[in-house]
């Protein structure tokens, strides 16, 4: 494994990845290729260590001649996939740039990798080729209180357009392992949250709203259940995998833990009272407002993380609360981040789109 190929590499996550391949593997070169849609941005790619081993490529994985010259040119062997659209409120409201990008995009670089390493190529690379494909437990729906963790057995039962774009993902990469023998790992991974998460998903949202004063806007009774993952132990896994992974397996991910969304935002508030002690907004739990419930909310999540542990020998580093502390403390020491994506346009309108008709966010 050389030279990786990073879809989606300016986003949370990707970029997540992409600074801890530079800070650990000195071996690899990172080709990182983005469209900068409005969750994707150079931003999150400014303190990367090592940055000659980073090249950016600004475009679509649905473009299938910049993927096919790309993996030409960098002579890419591993392929790591996280571009997607991935907002369950956003594919809510329009889902079909969910089904460009996270099944017709996917099937591109599954058709493009497989025709670069397979059909056109030199059987040299052949040997260490792999396409890790990241993916999500939400694919698996939603658990009743007394069901057992989501496993790697779970029948897939998405119920968001984003759930169901990324099981229709998973699928496609699986078929390319059993009909072609393509090399492919798939890892489903519960809730991350740290540094670089866009301001819209859970975390960011409120740690940057209860900043500002402005309501904390808890969907429903805020009692559903997530597991939660420090981003840096999500990184950690897909190395693991990458490095130990079965070609044609898939992984479940997750943090062992599973709080309610309230427990989680009374945290946040808590840690923000501690490290803001001046705040005029304390208590910064008297911010919490309940909004009207998300249409078909998944009530519960939980992960049976025991195959990567037995297999493979990962397992998270961070406690919740350890990572929380991290990620406010994150978010508090890099306000011209925050306020880059506050102020821009899109993100000003998908807040008053999504919760102005809930009514209970200004
Ligand atoms: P994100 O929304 O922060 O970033 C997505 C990135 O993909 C952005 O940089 C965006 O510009 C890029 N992108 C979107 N469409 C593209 C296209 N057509 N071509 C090229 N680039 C494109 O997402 P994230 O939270 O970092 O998630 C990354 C991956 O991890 C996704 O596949 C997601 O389904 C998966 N995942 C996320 C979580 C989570 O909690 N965030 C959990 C499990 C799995
Ligand atoms: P989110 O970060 O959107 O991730 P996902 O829906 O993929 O799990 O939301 C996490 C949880 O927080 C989910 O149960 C929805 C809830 N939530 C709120 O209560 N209020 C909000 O403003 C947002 C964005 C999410």
């Amino acid at each position: 494994m050389n030279n990786i190929l990073v879809t989606g590499g300016a986003g949370f996550i990707g970029s997540n990845f992409v600074n801890y391949l530079l800070r650990t593997e000195p071996g690899v070169s990172v080709v990182n290729l983005d469209k900068l849609t409005y969750a994707g941005s150079l931003e999150n790619l400014k303190a990367l260590p090592d940055p000659g081993r980073h090249t950016f490529v600004h475009g679509d994985i649905c473009d299938q001649t910049l993927i096919e010259k790309t993996l030409r040119e960098y002579q890419i062997d591993t392929i790591v996939h996280f571009a997607a659209e991935t907002h369950v409120d956003r594919s809510i409201l329009g889902p079909d740039r969910f089904i460009q990008t996270n099944i017709v995009g996917t099937h591109n670089l599954l058709k493009c990798a497989r025709r670069y390493w397979f059909i056109d190529e030199a059987p040299a690379i052949q040997q260490r080729v792999r396409f890790h494909h990241i993916s999500t437990d939400e694919v698996f729906g939603s658990l009743g209180p007394d069901e057992p963790p989501f496993s790697e057995r779970t029948p897939y039962a998405p119920n968001s357009p984003y759930a169901a774009s990324k099981a229709a993902s998973d699928h496609l990469v699986r078929s390319y392992f059993h009909t072609y023998q393509f090399p492919v790992t798939i890892t489903n991974c519960s809730n991350n949250y740290g540094p670089y998460q866009f301001l819209e998903k859970l975390l960011p949202l409120m740690i940057s709203n209860a900043l500002q004063g402005l309501p904390l806007p808890v969907y429903g009774d805020g009692k559903q259940i997530r597991d939660w993952l420090y981003v840096e132990d999500h990184c950690q896994a897909i190395w693991t995998v990458l490095k130990r992974g079965q070609p044609g397996e898939t992984y479940n991910v997750g943090g062992d833990n599973q709080p309610i969304n309230l427990t989680v935002i009374e945290t946040l508030c808590d840690i923000l009272d501690e490290l803001r002690p001046a705040s005029k907004h304390i208590p910064h739990r008297s911010l919490i407002q309940h909004v009207p419930d998300r249409p078909g909310h998944d009530r519960r999540y939980a992960m049976d993380i025991s195959k990567i542990k037995r297999e493979l020998g990962w397992q998270p580093k961070h406690s919740l609360d350890e990572g929380l502390m991290k990620t406010v403390s994150w978010y508090l020491d890099h306000p011209d981040w925050v306020e880059q994506i506050r102020s821009q346009g899109d993100y000003q309108s998908w807040i008053e789109k999504n919760y102005q008709k809930r009514g209970d966010i200004s």
